[in-house]
């Protein structure tokens, strides 16, 4: 058989994927279909073939002729497309580009604040935002029916928490619930930092949302001091606003540190001019009735603790004077960050 057809039609469809432009195609046509191509030579050679092989002669010639057909027909509408295309568009002009989304100042303000804490050795840790009385207060040293609870008014959800009777679940008030959640689980020594969403039915303005976002800090160990406490939280102060900033702890209360602080920042060296002092957070050192709730031993560990909101931090950082312009999902607003 002087004709190997498997290998000519590999050869022709493997041919025909580089045709693109229509004088390609009549080229690949005239190649096999012409006076002198292909297919035409194959059907010459029956004259010279012997009687048995004139039949598988016949029909391979055949085959191919039909294959080379069809591989025109469809290649045909391809090319076509691509010349319309080609005279459209100007293939010369720039790309219009791709916008690219990016991280939500909120989110890089909690990473930034997440990671000065973890280039100090903490870890960051998140708990979940659907709570429990004990978790939220009662471990908290905040006793049921205790008016330092309205102070952390709270969204009560229509679902019985399973692992007390008669009392309702709740969208967490503030990230503290992690401390007790944490400690519960861990023994000291324990370093960690809980961002996360917090809740509190809050009518919306300038400076409140129901849903805003906090950072908990937590260190817990045999000997932890009051003088750590302000030490870590200057230096923190110094990493997220600059060198220069100046702070102040105010004594506060809080029921589950003691004593506690609030720390003010001065706005002045932030160039707003609204108030001289601005409260960024709340700490203090750890209650030993915390420690009690968590079933540790009587004694045994110092700890402390801060708390702070996300959304003030980034306001008083980059100069925004309404929290509503966070959640509003304008890009204009979020662009610039
Ligand atoms: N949980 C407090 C709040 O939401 C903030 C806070 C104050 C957290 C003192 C603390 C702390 O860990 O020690 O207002």
């Amino acid at each position: 058989m002087p004709w190997n057809f498997q290998e000519i039609e590999a050869r022709i469809k493997t041919e025909v994927q580089t045709v693109g432009t229509p004088q390609e195609l009549e080229a690949f046509r005239l190649k096999y279909l012409g006076k002198k191509g292909l297919v035409h030579a194959v059907f010459a050679s029956l004259g010279q073939a012997a009687g048995q092989e004139k039949a598988a002669i016949g029909k391979g010639a055949n085959d191919l002729k039909k294959l080379v057909e069809e591989l025109i027909e469809a290649k045909a509408g391809w090319v076509k497309a691509a010349e319309k295309f080609e005279e459209r568009a100007d293939i010369s002009l720039p790309g219009a580009g791709q916008a690219l989304g990016h991280t939500h100042l909120l989110t890089q303000t909690m990473q930034e604040i997440t990671l000065i804490f973890e280039r100090m050795g903490f870890i960051t840790v998140e708990t979940p935002e659907i709570e429990t009385e004990f978790h939220n207060f009662t471990g908290l040293n905040i006793p049921v029916d205790h008016p330092s609870r309205d102070a952390f008014d709270t969204f009560y959800l229509d679902a019985e928490d399973p692992s007390a009777k008669g009392r309702r679940l709740l969208l967490r008030s503030h990230t503290s619930p992690g401390q007790v959640r944490i400690m519960k689980e861990h023994k000291p020594p324990l370093a960690v930092i809980v961002p996360g969403r917090v809740y509190r039915p809050d009518a919306v303005d300038a400076s409140h949302s129901f849903m805003f976002h906090q950072v908990e800090g937590l260190l817990v160990d045999e000997k932890v001091s009051f003088c750590e406490l302000k030490g870590l939280l200057q230096e923190f102060c110094r990493r997220f606003f600059g060198p220069k900033v100046v702070m102040r702890f105010r004594p506060h209360f809080f029921p589950f540190t003691e004593p506690s602080a609030e720390v003010d920042i001065d706005a002045g060296i932030l160039g707003i001019e609204r108030k001289k002092w601005l409260e960024i957070l709340g700490c203090g050192m750890v209650n030993p009735r915390v420690f009690e709730a968590v079933g540790y031993s009587k004694g045994k560990y110092k700890g402390l603790a801060f708390g702070m909101g996300v959304e003030r931090m980034a306001m008083l950082k980059y100069g925004i004077n309404d929290i509503r312009l966070f959640y509003e999902n304008d890009v204009r607003f979020l662009r610039q960050f």
